[in-house]
This record gives C-alpha cells, sequence and structure tokens, in this order.
C-alpha cells in the first residue's frame, strides 16, 4: 500500500521527540452528592509526536472520559490538558485532532463516497481535489465497488471503515480514537487493523486509541497506558517493541506477542476482577 498516501503533502518535519499531547494530574467526577461518580482521578501522561499509544482498561474505568476530555468534548474537573504546548479548553475545537467514535456515525443519508467526502465538502475544498482524494480512500480501505451504496446496505465492518475514512480524509495530525473497532467480530477486526496499520505507516499520526481489548492494543500500539478499575488511575506504562511495519494477523502468533500479553494480562486480570467485584 506504500503508494497510496491519503494526499501529496510532505511528513511535518518536526524534531520527533516532541510531546504532542501532555495531560497532568486529571480528574473527573460526574455528578454530586450521593450521585457523585469519580471516574478518573490524577492521571498523567505524555504522548510524543508519531507515537501510537493505547489507553487499555476493564470497563467503566474512566477510557473514553479520559478521551472526551482530551477532545474538549467534556469539562474536566482538575488537572491540566495540553496540546502541543497550548493548554486545552473544553469546547475547542483543534484542527489538527480528528476523533474516530466507538460507534459507526455514518450518515444513513450519504453514499459512501459522500460520507467519506463530508469533512473536506464542509471545509470548501474543491470538487475536483476533493473527488481525488476521496477515490484514494475509498481504495486505501478496500470499499472500491461499493462508492455509491448506502450504509444501510454495507456490513458493521465497512461501515466502520467509512467512518474511520471520514475522519483520515482530514489528515489529522492527532488521531483519538474510542473503541472503534469493539463492536466488530474477530475477523474483521483484524482486518480493521491491518487497514489503520497501513495507513498509520504511511501517515504517523500522534495516535491515542482506547481499547479494553490487550490483543488489539499490542498489535497496533508503541506503549500501552494501563488504566486501573474506576476511579481510573494510571497503573502502568508498558513499552511494545515488536518491529513495524506488523502483520496484524502474523504477530499475534509470534512468541514475543504470546509473552507479553501474558505479562500485561496479569495486570489486567487484577483490573477485571476488582472491575468485576464492584458491579456485582
Ligand atoms: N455522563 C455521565 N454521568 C455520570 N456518570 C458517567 C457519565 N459518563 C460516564 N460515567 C461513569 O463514569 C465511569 C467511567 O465511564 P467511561 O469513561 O465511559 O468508562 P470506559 O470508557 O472506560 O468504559 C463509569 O462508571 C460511568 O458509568
Ligand atoms: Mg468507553
Amino acid at each position: 500500500m506504500a503508494a497510496l498516501a491519503l494526499a501529496d503533502r510532505p511528513a511535518p518535519t518536526v524534531a520527533p521527540a516532541e510531546t504532542r499531547i501532555g495531560v497532568a494530574n486529571l480528574d473527573k467526577v460526574y455528578g454530586s452528592g450521593d450521585g457523585k461518580v469519580v471516574a478518573v482521578s490524577d492521571v498523567s501522561f505524555e504522548i510524543r509526536r508519531g507515537e501510537f499509544v493505547a489507553l487499555l482498561g476493564p470497563s467503566g474505568c474512566g477510557k473514553s472520559t479520559i478521551l472526551n476530555m482530551v477532545a474538549g468534548l467534556i469539562k474536566r474537573s482538575g488537572g491540566e490538558i495540553r496540546i502541543d504546548g497550548a493548554p486545552m479548553e473544553h469546547g475547542q475545537v483543534n484542527p489538527k485532532v480528528g476523533y474516530v467514535f466507538q460507534r459507526d456515525t455514518v450518515f444513513p443519508w450519504r453514499t459512501v463516497e459522500q460520507n467519506i467526502g463530508y469533512g473536506l465538502e464542509i471545509a470548501g475544498v474543491p470538487a475536483g481535489e476533493r473527488a481525488e482524494r476521496v477515490r484514494r480512500a475509498v481504495r486505501m480501505a478496500g470499499l472500491s465497488g461499493f462508492e455509491s451504496k448506502f450504509p444501510s446496505t454495507l456490513s458493521g465492518g465497512m461501515r466502520q471503515r467509512v467512518a474511520l475514512m471520514r475522519t483520515l480524509i482530514m489528515k489529522p495530525e492527532i488521531l483519538l480514537m474510542d473503541e472503534p473497532f469493539g463492536a466488530l467480530d474477530t475477523h474483521t477486526k483484524l482486518e480493521m487493523h491491518r487497514i489503520l496499520l497501513d495507513i498509520w505507516e504511511e501517515e504517523r499520526q500522534t495516535v491515542l486509541f482506547v481499547t479494553h481489548d490487550l490483543g488489539e492494543a499490542l498489535t497496533l500500539a508503541d506503549r500501552i497506558i494501563l488504566l486501573s478499575a474506576r476511579p481510573g488511575r494510571l497503573k502502568e506504562d508498558f513499552a511494545v517493541t515488536f518491529p513495524r511495519p506488523r502483520d496484524a494477523v502474523a504477530l499475534r502468533e509470534a512468541p514475543e506477542f504470546g509473552r507479553l500479553f501474558s505479562h500485561v494480562w496479569h495486570s489486567l486480570g487484577e483490573e477485571f476482577r476488582k472491575a468485576q467485584g464492584a458491579a456485582s
């Protein structure tokens, strides 16, 4: 897929070690009084330019809450968030940041190509350039032949590919993803991993990828930030040093994959048990 970049813009030429997302002492409390939920407590981490980081933890531990605060979609209760060194406030829209939601959020009344080109249309990109960029995105996502189809006629995996490309076509330098493949079956999920890894090899976005799926985190990320059960606190930070480019299917057979899986699983398993205990 080397020849299929989304656009011909040159790669950014800034020092590779620069911090793009800085989160310090982040807290989130929902509600008040008896209904108060402490969702996130004192979370700090930094993500450097071009790094692919997975935020991993059991369901309900505060992953989406953290991501939504980084995206400026919800207010934080305490702490600080910086994007490229600048303080991030709730409600700010940062054009460098793209967000892919947990559920595919395509427009049912638009075709595949109209969905993928939506952001470009809003941004006023001329029709000729738009068509060319959409065509490339369609090819990268393996959606050729489906350009004129409506979402209701597509599988869940195809719809999620449309949603993914609709965000990626805007060339976000920072990509926030909230369990984007969580609703897909294993086979479709692996196919999405392959597509995402191919695109990321080309674009090297800075990625914060939320998941509760350890296999997914190991396949995609350079680093795994493990959160505790609620309230989400930073528990451990694991480096994932498998060589790139990675083959999402073959990687799972590698002995190193198994070793790192067991290592992180031990720690994640403790948090799953705590989360189960709190729910029962
Ligand atoms: N709008 C909200 N109001 C009250 N509680 C919420 C709200 N959103 C999330 N929570 C609670 O905060 C905790 C963390 O939620 P969330 O960030 O969605 O977790 P995760 O994404 O890790 O599954 C959960 O206990 C959830 O019920
Ligand atoms: Mg969530």
